[in-house]
């Protein structure tokens, strides 16, 4: 039987770097479910289709092959064969895959394929409803979670290292947009699944958030 950890909680907790450098240490595969999403906003986005609009987004699903391949240190994110890894990182793709997130069709289409990517190997899996709906019976559940303003600052950081600087006012506004379009949509909505165990990480650095993660998922696994 293959272990399965997931790992929910709103956008800037620091999932994904967290889940990574563990994921590499354990010798887990790391699955970015977000990016998943991100690949159907882009290729919306770059269809000329709103990703508002339902029937528009589900008419380009039968189009749209992905493939989430693992590498060393995190994932690979092939679009139609096209690498799309760092592009899907770009904010407005961001805002395209919450908005196509929200669509039950894109859901279901994700749904097998990351079930899938669970059955046959040990995994790590990131997302917003992988606890309550994509794995409900992984193996440990984490819910990753921290203030929007300590999320919105460690964002406006990272767009500043990356030459991207941004007030931080627009930055929190973003950060609890977002918060409010995941968790108050009608399909698979962020929520904390009720055998999850809780870390808010507002007043951990990254390394103190890591070995909190570490130390829990070993327990629960039985590492
Ligand atoms: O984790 P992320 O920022 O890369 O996710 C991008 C968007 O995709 C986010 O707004 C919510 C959505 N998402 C989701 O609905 N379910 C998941 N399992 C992962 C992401």
């Amino acid at each position: 039987m293959s272990i399965s950890v997931a790992i929910d909680g709103p956008s800037g907790a620091g999932k994904s770097t967290l889940a990574r450098r563990l994921a590499a240490e354990m010798g887990f595969v790391y699955v970015d479910t977000g990016a998943m999403y991100r690949s159907i906003g882009l290729f919306a986005l770059e269809s000329g289709i709103d990703p508002h609009d339902a029937a528009g987004v589900e008419a380009l699903l039968p189009q749209i092959h992905l493939e989430a391949r693992p590498v060393p240190g995190g994932q690979q994110m092939l679009l139609n064969g096209r690498d799309v890894t760092d592009q899907v990182r770009r904010e407005e793709v961001g805002m395209a895959a919450s908005a196509v997130s929200a669509l039950p069709a894109v859901r279901a289409f994700l749904l097998d394929k990351q079930r899938q990517m669970a059955a046959s190997q040990n995994v790590l899996m990131d997302g917003r409803d992988i606890g309550t709906v994509v794995l409900p019976g992984a193996t440990v559940k984490i819910f990753l979670t921290a203030a929007p303003q300590a999320r919105a600052l460690r964002r406006q950081k990272e767009l500043e290292a990356k030459g991207q600087p941004r007030p931080y006012g627009e930055v929190l506004a973003d950060v609890l947009q977002r918060d409010e379009q995941d968790s108050s949509r009608a399909a698979a909505p962020l929520r904390q699944a009720e055998d999850a165990v809780r870390l808010d990480t507002t007043y951990l650095d990254f390394e103190e958030s890591f070995a909190r993660l570490r130390e829990i998922i070993c327990r629960r696994a039985g590492l």
